[in-house]
């Protein structure tokens, strides 16, 4: 069976600009042999962390929702593609509540020092970040990117590639640039060709 590469939307918009590049993304890692999976942010049900602190001492989290049939997933996928747009020099909201919940990891690699994920399944963990934003400023993945790298580390993936692209205020529709949704297509092949067979 191929290696499992996990794609997260972030963006709310499905068929937008950052899902057109996810789409690429994804179907590179397809083609490179790996089996894949698609969790769309905002179609998930689920709360932001409450802070209860139930993951301090167990394997999971108190709040019964959708993430909870995520945690597995996450534990057990080899490759994980995240494609978002920046929105208020950060991630959407609901990404960013997606991301607190895994506290549930954090708290077993930091706290009781031993990590969800195995160490063979450690080893090879490899994540591509893809983002977008309107504006053109130096700046304007800093934020992003300070978050992804570190849901990364809590989730034990390597941050091994980035497509960041800005400027989407003139670009407007990402369709209009080949070489982009090209790059996106490549950079999933690359992902998923590394993680072995
Ligand atoms: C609520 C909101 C906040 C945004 N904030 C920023 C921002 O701080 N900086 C920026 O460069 N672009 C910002 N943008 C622009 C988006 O990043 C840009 O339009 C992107 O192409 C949207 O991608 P999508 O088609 O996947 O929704 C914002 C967009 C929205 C809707």
């Amino acid at each position: 069976m191929g290696k499992k590469v996990i794609g997260i939307l972030g963006s709310p918009l499905t068929d937008g600009n950052t899902a057109q590049l996810f789409e690429q993304a994804l179907k590179g890692a397809k083609d490179a042999g790996c089996e894949v999976e698609k969790i769309v942010i905002v179609n998930l049900d689920f709360q932001a962390c409450q802070e209860m602190m139930f993951c301090k001492e167990h394997e999971t989290c108190i709040l019964d929702d959708d993430m909870q049939a995520l945690y597995p997933k996450l534990r057990e996928t080899d490759g994980i593609i995240i494609a978002t747009p920046v929105m208020t020099m950060g991630i959407p909201g609901k990404l960013k509540s997606f991301i607190d919940r895994f506290q549930v990891f954090f708290m077993a690699k930091y706290v009781r020092k031993k990590s969800l994920v195995s160490d063979e399944k450690k080893k090879g963990r490899k994540g591509l970040f893809i983002c977008i934003s309107g504006m053109n400023i130096p700046e304007v993945f800093v934020g992003v990117k300070l978050t992804i790298k570190a849901f990364f580390d809590i989730i034990d993936c390597q941050y091994s590639d980035e497509l960041l692209i800005s400027d989407m205020d003139h670009i407007l529709d990402i369709r209009s640039q080949p070489v982009l949704l090209e790059t996106a297509y490549k950079k999933g092949f690359a992902l998923g060709k590394s993680l072995g067979s």
